[in-house]
């Protein structure tokens, strides 16, 4: 989704707003601009396509000013066009803005502008903004921002900039926005990874923000009339993140980097939070009693963390024996869920600023259900509204399509589960030091599946983008699985793929297995092999190629599948945790195969924060 960064302070802007712009790259763009102030003038660049672009562009044209505005726009209303990408300037071209979001009533504005005479230029619904200050600026830009703000519809994030005033000001109300503050300099974004160089000291702004960012001063007001929180309570974050957390240091992709960061990021995970057989998760902050007393737990995300979702949906109603709902967050949030006071709805995230997930939230809370936040990013809007958080600490994720995150939120899936059966006093079904130990050893066990399976995935990754389609099968834990692997195939190499609950598959979709297609079963639960093994020779009948991702102790597979990748012998309850492993790099090495964008595929963006 489109990326804001704005700067003022002691150094030339151009460079540095280009810069903060690629690492904002991340999150999906197709076209990017800056707008720098110098000497009472301000030059605006903008360029479809790659960030480089705007780089060649601004080396050539821009002023060395110090203070600026830049935007990468991932393209909503109107395409990716020069004339679309922000910064878009009011008709006297001395105001401008940037924005993240989507102005719900700009119909509405854009017809009442054009009857005062304004001209609009672009196809966006971000114009209407600008034009909109225009009518209310008088010299004062905090004040005509508080007034435009006020008259928008929809969810959005802004940063203006007027030629004639040394400051930007910037506003949020329902995307993402936070302020950097370094030595006499600030700075404006969308995200942290965009600050990591200049300062880990960010305030993450609340709806309704109307901030005014000087190089030596920042002042916080609301366009609200009863803002959420009081003005004078913004708390200085510190981030914990480092700069070489977001580099790609010797790798060739950050979902490569990422996918072998998973040892660490799950030592991190689970940090400080098993101690002498207990699950300790304190700073989750749910009291005992309001678990007790929950009687209906719902998973609610989107994508890869709904996969994830769905993986607790089983472990929670194995242990925590009560049913347990997993949604869509898009399909949560207007389907009337059945929550109420008793409920406790549990959001799953990596940015914590997915729209539709903050949606749900909003929704469980009206209800009067208690929300529980699994995030990995600190301090986003999840994490700061949900009633209770609980971090995943899988560190920065710049590739789009998730990979260390997923694990991470699994195994932040199991502490969630042990903590839950302790305080409603359940007996656990596994024996429970034995479970403890495996747990804490998962990143050693996910360090030998990164061993144990890199070479293979290589080969059927090659061979996979050959095909136009390949299908993925799983029962039980394993099904949430297949869809993730199906899901990172699609999104990262664009070849068609679809993951069945493998009982399921013939009940129509059997019909396209053909000659040659690829199947690839994930069969990691016992309990389920032998129907596992019925629904193998189902498609080996139809003339299927089949593959198998399975336990050590998965032997009696030879006559039946083409190859297997055998997991680390940990219990089988974690096994589809080492499944993601091979799932993620068979994608990658498919991708590579095809020449794609592996870390920003066509039409994706790494935090999807509108509807
Ligand atoms: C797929 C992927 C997406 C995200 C989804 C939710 O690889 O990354 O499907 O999982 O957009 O994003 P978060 O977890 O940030 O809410």
């Amino acid at each position: 989704m489109c990326g804001i960064v704005g700067y003022v302070g002691r150094r030339e802007a151009a460079p540095i707003l280009v810069d903060r712009l690629d690492d904002l790259s991340y999150r999906g763009y197709d076209s990017a601009g800056v707008a720098v102030a110098h000497d009472g003038v301000v030059v605006v660049e903008k360029c479809p396509g790659k960030i480089e672009n705007l780089r060649a562009a601004v080396g050539k044209a821009t002023p060395p000013g110090t203070l600026g505005l830049g935007h990468t726009r991932w393209a909503t209303h109107g395409a990716p066009t020069q004339v679309n990408a922000h910064p878009h300037a009011d008709c006297t071209g001395r105001l401008f803005v940037v924005q993240n979001g989507i102005i719900e009533n700009f119909p509405t504005l854009k017809r009442e502008l054009l009857e005062r005479g304004h001209e609009f230029s672009t196809e966006t619904d971000t114009e209407v903004v600008i034009h909109l200050l225009e009518e209310y600026y008088d010299g004062d830009l905090l004040a005509a921002a508080k007034k435009t703000a006020a008259r928008l519809e929809g969810s959005f994030a802004l940063a203006f900039l007027a030629a004639g005033e040394e400051r930007l000001v910037a506003v949020r109300y329902h995307a993402p926005l936070i302020v950097g503050i370094g030595g006499g300099e600030n700075f404006v974004a969308s995200d942290i990874t965009a600050l990591l160089q200049d300062t880990n000291k960010v305030y993450v702004l609340e709806n309704g923000d109307v901030v005014s960012v000087e190089a030596n001063r920042i002042d916080v007001d609301s366009f609200l009339p009863d803002p959420p929180k009081a003005l004078g309570t913004r708390q200085l974050t510190i981030v914990d993140w480092r700069p070489e957390d977001v580099s790609k240091n010797d790798y060739p992709h950050y979902m490569l980097k990422e996918i072998h960061e998973q040892p660490r990021a799950l030592e991190r995970t689970l940090q400080g939070r098993i101690k002498d057989g207990e699950i300790v998760l304190r700073e989750m902050g749910l009291a005992s009693e309001l678990i007790r007393r929950v009687n209906s737990f719902h998973l609610v995300a989107c994508g890869t963390a709904y996969h994830a979702a769905l993986f607790g949906k089983y472990l929670f109603e194995r242990v925590l024996r009560v049913p347990v709902s997993a949604d869509i967050a898009s399909e949560f949030r207007y389907r009337d869920p059945i929550v109420d006071g008793r409920s406790l709805v549990i959001l799953i995230s990596q940015s914590g600023e997915t729209a539709d997930t903050i949606g749900s939230l909003e929704e469980a809370r009206a209800r009067g259900a208690k929300t529980l936040a699994v995030v990995n990013v600190r301090g986003s809007t999840l994490a700061r509204e949900a009633d209770a958080v609980l971090y995943t600490r899988a560190g920065p994720e710049i590739a789009v399509a998730s990979t260390k995150a997923f694990t991470a939120q699994l195994t932040a899936m199991f502490l969630l589960v042990c903590y839950l059966a302790d305080r409603r006093r359940m007996e656990w079904p596994y024996p429970r030091e034995e479970l403890l130990a495996h747990l804490a050893s998962l990143p050693s066990y996910l360090e030998q599946t990164l061993e144990q399976t890199a070479a293979t995935a290589r080969e059927w990754g090659q061979l996979i983008a050959n095909e136009a389609d390949c299908y993925f099968l799983g029962r039980n834990v394993d099904e949430p699985l297949a869809r993730e692997a199906a899901l990172k195939l699609k999104e990262i190499s664009y070849v068609h793929a679809e993951a069945y609950a493998a009982g399921e598959l013939k009940h129509g979709t059997i019909a396209l297995i053909a000659e040659g297609t690829p199947v690839v079963s994930f069969m990691t639960q016992a309990e389920v092999w032998d129907k596992m093994i019925s629904n193998l020779h189902e498609v080996r009948a139809r003339g299927a190629r089949t593959f198998a991702v399975a336990r050590e102790d998965g032997i009696g597979l030879e006559d039946l599948v083409e190859g297997v990748m055998t997991l680390p012998a940990a219990p089988e309850l974690f096994a589809p945790i080492l499944a993601a492993v091979p799932a993620q790099l068979l994608a990658y090495e498919a991708a590579v195969a095809l020449g794609r964008d592996v870390d920003q595929p066509r039409n994706l963006a790494k935090s999807v924060t509108v509807e």
